[in-house]
């Protein structure tokens, strides 16, 4: 399968990024040892702080890709572009957060992307991606 990773804003400064509530492990490091647990698989990754370069990159693989597991990061609370492009690409989306964003500021309870995408899954760590991960394993088999 060929999955991609899209990460929002400040997810590049994951492992040194407000590391009470986004670890120690930077992304990096993270999608090398998930791209060895799972080396029969293409699991892409790109990284952007602009949203239209998000949108851009939705729109390139999103017709191709099997899978995209999407953490749009601070523009999951507001982008309605985000959503738009969600919506108008075929590639199922499944959106991840690192944190458990109902448990946090009220201004992260407010989704404007999650009503598009296949899921959500948020909470559980790094581990968020590769739930979303074994969805779309699992989802092919
Ligand atoms: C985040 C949660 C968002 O509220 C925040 O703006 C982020 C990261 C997460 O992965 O927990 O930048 O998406």
């Amino acid at each position: 399968m060929r999955i991609v990773i899209i990460n929002g804003p400040n997810i590049n400064l994951i492992g040194v990024r407000e590391t009470a509530v986004y670890g120690q492990v930077s992304f990096d490091s993270f999608l090398a040892s998930l791209q060895a647990q799972f080396p029969q698989h293409s699991i892409d990754h790109y990284q952007s702080n602009v949203e239209g370069e998000l949108i851009n990159k939705l729109q390139e693989v999103g017709f191709s890709a099997d899978g995209i597991i999407l953490n749009a990061a601070a523009y999951s609370h507001t982008s309605i572009a985000l959503a738009d492009t969600i919506a108008a690409i075929a590639t199922p989306v499944v959106e991840v957060h690192i944190s458990n964003v109902h448990a946090r500021e009220e201004f992260r309870h407010k989704n404007t992307i999650g009503r598009v995408c296949a899921g959500t899954i948020s909470g559980f760590g790094l581990e968020s991606y590769t739930l979303a991960l074994v969805h779309f394993l699992s989802r092919a088999s």
